[in-house]
């Protein structure tokens, strides 16, 4: 059989894990807010109308951070629509999505939600049709005490305390043709920079993320990120990517390899916010987010059909399959691998828009669901908690047409220093077993604590709200020597080993 051999050294360190990287997104799209997490009308609905059977899955997850409330949505947001009484908020077309947002739910409401889930807010500013002034006024808003206009608005709308909100994005995808307010890389680090600094102003303690590219295939891809941040890098904390996958041509194989399309991505930024760095002959170092990652290509085409100026439609519904599992246990990987300078990442999105959590549309009975890729992500949120170590693989691969070697194994570890556990997340490429071999070099193992695989589904199969038929077993087949733990990976398979040591 064919072997593959993993290393992991106590000393051999990547970093600290931020655990904002695993963070998620609700936009004000389709059905992710109403009909998603605010369902007022459901069996499940709290006194609130947020639905409580999706918070119980939001919390499985275990999410720690969101952005909000977009996307390309806040590019044309008013945040003042949706404060204040309710029945005077107003209706609005919303461009980006051309539907109409009812104003129902707003930074109040999506606040006192994200506490009940245990989520922190990563705050996206409108800098599209708005700018400097509106954003200033929003963060004024939520993080000064009292005493002042925007402050004393928000205490009249029953919000004595300030949300104290940490980390905010400087507008969305501002170099993208189709965003409202679209601006040239120049315009933009203009008006990000003067942004930056009136914020830091108001709150000096907020962190701020800078707009990178929409995606790494972007025209103006590179010299958009080393334009604006050579213009705000002194006055800002991250830079973002953004990248969906997909697997249109049917090619499972090139498919799986596309975290190292993410990986090259990363690495190619992070160049650039060291070459920036390294031509000012500054001493701070730009971190990233990458706010926006997952699978989207499912619904691509059915979108096509939905009408206009509805409340809530169901767009960029993508119903996940077991390939897609898999991917993203390989993406969350890529992004554990990069974790010394991707401090926040955000799986886009969380509930029914490209998410891993569903509610039947039009229904007020039937519980929220989880779609296959809810899963790695689980896994990876709740065991991925401590150190990265950095991963030693010796593993036969397979070309592409991108790439000469793409490993069959991928994977990473994470220490757990309180917990006392090494958890080793690997998903195996190949259609074949994999007998594998895991060295702990400086740690003793203990025990097996725990062990789940995703393994033996056909790659097209998909879960709904009658079936779970793509979901996680336990795993048992392994055999322990001191430092070193034999087991086999099986073909296409997502595993989970938590082991405990000393
Ligand atoms: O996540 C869906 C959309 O993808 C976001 O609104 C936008 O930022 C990106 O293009």
């Amino acid at each position: 059989m064919v072997e593959a051999k993993l290393k992991y050294s106590r000393r051999r360190k990547i970093a600290e894990i931020d655990n904002r990287i695993y963070g998620s997104f609700v936009e004000h799209l389709g059905r992710g807010v109403y009909g998603g997490i605010y369902q007022p009308s459901h069996k499940e609905a709290d006194s609130k109308g947020f639905r409580k059977d999706v918070k119980d899955l939001i919390r499985e997850l275990n999410v720690p951070l969101i952005r909000y409330p977009g996307g390309n949505f806040v590019s044309g947001y008013n945040w003042e629509d949706a404060v204040g009484p309710r029945d005077e908020r107003p209706k609005r077309l919303d461009l980006a999505w051309r539907t109409i947002e009812t104003n129902e739910v707003g930074i109040h409401e999506f606040f006192d939600w994200s506490q009940e889930i245990g989520s922190e807010i990563n705050m996206a500013v409108n800098l599209g049709t708005r700018g400097i002034e509106e954003a200033k006024n929003l963060l004024e808003y939520c993080n000064h005490p009292s005493g002042t206009y925007w402050s004393d608005l928000r205490i009249k709308n029953g919000h004595k305390e300030p949300f104290n909100i940490k980390t905010w994005c400087l507008g969305n995808e501002m170099d993208g043709p189709w965003q409202i307010g679209h601006k040239t890389a120049e315009e933009y680090g203009r008006l990000a920079l003067e942004t930056a600094k009136a914020m830091k102003l108001v709150d000096d303690s907020i962190e701020l993320v800078l707009c990178g590219s929409s995606s790494g295939q972007m025209p103006t891809f590179g010299e958009w990120e080393l334009t604006v941040l050579d213009h705000a890098c002194e006055h800002i904390d991250y830079l973002s990517l953004h990248q969906y996958y997909g697997n249109p041509d049917d090619d499972l194989e090139h498919y799986l390899a596309r975290s190292l399309a993410m990986d090259g991505f990363i690495k190619g930024v992070i160049a650039m916010c060291d070459a920036i760095k390294a031509k000012k002959h500054s001493k701070k170092t730009i971190y990233l987010s990458f706010d926006e990652w997952n699978v989207w290509y499912h619904s691509i085409e059915q979108d096509k059909q939905i009408k206009p100026w509805q409340v809530a439609p169901p767009i960029l519904e993508d119903h996940y399959n077991f390939e897609d599992a898999l991917l993203i246990g390989c993406l969350l990987i890529t992004l554990l691998k990069n974790s010394d300078r991707v401090k926040i990442a955000c799986l886009a999105q969380l509930v029914n828009v490209i998410a891993p959590i569903v509610t039947d549309e039009n229904n007020d009975n039937k519980l929220a669901w989880k779609q296959t890729t809810f899963y790695p992500f689980m896994h990876v949120s709740n065991y991925g908690r401590g150190v990265a170590l950095i991963p030693e693989i010796e593993s036969p691969g397979y070309s592409t047409k991108d790439y000469d070697y793409v490993p069959f194994i991928e994977s990473i570890a994470v220490y757990n220093e309180d917990k006392e556990v090494v958890t080793i997340f690997a998903v195996n490429r190949s259609r074949e077993n994999l007998d594998f071999e895991i060295e702990l070099d400086g740690f003793e193992c203990k025990e097996m604590y725990q062990a789940f695989e995703m393994t033996g589904y056909d790659v097209k199969e998909t879960n709904d709200s009658s079936e779970q038929r793509v979901t996680p077993i336990n795993k048992v087949d392994f055999q322990f020597s001191e430092d070193k733990i034999y087991t086999s990976l099986k073909g296409l398979s997502w595993n989970v080993i938590c082991i405990k040591v000393k």
